[in-house]
């Protein structure tokens, strides 16, 4: 699938560099041409020798390099590539990248390409987290930079949480998607996926049975298609898809804020098992046990419809949206009511009563409801399921 696919490499300094010697050779075996590029930290963790020799090209380091500069100046060193990646991007390269920094040939070949940029980063959890980080991975989020990761896992330093470098082949399968010439390239959609979480108190929250298996299929059968996916996601089991641009978020409200500030798109599907209720005032403290043992009561206050709201918005609708209709009893009648009650082009019914085993399972039956009334699919895997819908997407913006 990467065949005559041309990456630009960029391997920053950290302790994931040695990774990306493998990430060259799995390009390489689909394939794509590697050009390796080491910042000054980067080659105290690999050298340019080892780079080099996986790739069989020229490894580039100094920007003031005559010989290079005669060779391939680096702006056309920024250019000859099909997609320019950046493994590990550490926190002080995706600072440099979110500023518009270039001191160096790693930031000025972000700075002067006119291709698109994916970033796996790799840095410890703290500074992972650190506000001023997640500042710049927004911001560049917000110019269209993909990014693959990070994992979560325990990490060289001793600390556990998000910071691990994405594996190889996760790099590899984002690095697919963005190169993906398929019939949906140039298309914005929106996914999204997942159960929400409504909190109680800082401890406590209500939420659902959804895994999040079937928003994430979808988003990665789009992608595969060539779509640019943004893909809003509730606290799911199963781990986002590469090549598609996260927003987590944890409740109904703050995933309406994250669909609004994605728009707009050409396609929507709301796949999320939204919470229909919130707690009418979460507690701000934990709620203690009354020791004369009365029992706390909760009332609950009707979360926004984002599905509805979009549906009926004006200009910024998107041109096709979909939604689900999970139902456990008079599936086509509930469904066709639904689609009508919120105003979408389409309505994915599933019976999710538990003997079906479909909630959590690998599995799906689902009917297409549209205009064109209701049309049966055979049960079929949740990725079967995804990559059928993303064809019939592609079909209709196209
Ligand atoms: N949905 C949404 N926002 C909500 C509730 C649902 O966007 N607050 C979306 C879901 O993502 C799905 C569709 O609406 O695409 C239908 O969800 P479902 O839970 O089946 O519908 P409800 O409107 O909640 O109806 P009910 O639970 O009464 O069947």
């Amino acid at each position: 699938m990467l065949a005559g696919k041309h990456i630009l490499l960029i391997i920053g300094g950290g302790i994931a560099a040695f990774k990306s010697l493998d990430l060259i050779r799995r390009l390489r075996e689909r394939g794509a041409e590697v050009t390796p590029v080491i910042t000054r930290a980067g080659q105290e963790f690999v050298t340019p020798l080892s780079a080099s020799g996986l790739a069989a090209r020229k490894v580039y380091t100094e920007l003031f390099d005559l010989t290079e500069e005669a060779e391939m100046g680096h702006i056309e060193l920024s250019r000859s590539a099909d997609l320019v990646v950046v493994a590990p991007a550490t926190a002080d390269l995706l600072g440099k990248m979110a500023g518009g920094l270039a001191n160096d040939l790693a930031s000025t070949l972000l700075m002067a390409t006119d291709k698109r940029v994916l970033v796996a980063p790799a840095m410890n959890v703290r500074m992972w987290e650190h506000p001023a980080c997640q500042r710049n991975v927004a911001t560049l989020k917000d110019d269209g930079v993909l990014f693959v990761g990070p994992n979560e896992g325990a990490m060289a330093c001793g600390e556990f949480g998000p910071g691990r470098m994405s594996e190889p082949l996760e790099i590899v399968a984002g690095i697919e998607a963005a190169l993906a010439d398929g019939p949906l390239k140039g298309k914005h959609i929106l996914v999204t996926s997942g159960p929400t979480h409504e909190p109680i108190d800082p401890v406590r929250y209500i939420a659902n049975r959804s895994s999040g298996a079937q928003g994430t299929a979808i988003a990665s059968a789009l992608a595969g298609l060539g779509a640019d996916v943004t893909f809003v996601t509730g606290p799911a089991d199963v781990a986002p898809p590469s090549g598609v641009n996260v927003i987590p978020v944890q409740s109904a409200q703050d995933m309406l804020a994250a669909v609004n500030a994605a728009l707009p798109a050409d396609g929507a599907v709301f796949a999320a098992a939204v919470a229909d209720w919130r707690v009418a005032s979460a507690s701000d403290s934990k709620i203690k046990k009354d020791t004369k043992g009365s029992l706390p009561v909760l009332e609950f206050a009707e979360n926004p419809d984002i599905l509805k709201t979009v549906s009926q918005m004006g200009k910024t609708r998107p041109k096709l949206v979909v939604g689900f209709a999970a139902e456990t009893d008079d599936v086509i009648a509930n469904a066709t009511a639904k689609r009508a009650r919120k105003g979408c082009d389409w309505i994915i019914a599933n019976d999710v009563s538990p003997e079906t085993g479909i909630m959590g399972g690998s599995e799906n039956a689902v009917t297409l409801i549209s205009d064109a009334g209701a049309e049966d699919w055979p049960r079929m895997s949740k990725d079967q399921v995804a990559r059928q819908l993303a064809l019939r997407i592609s079909d209709a913006l196209s």
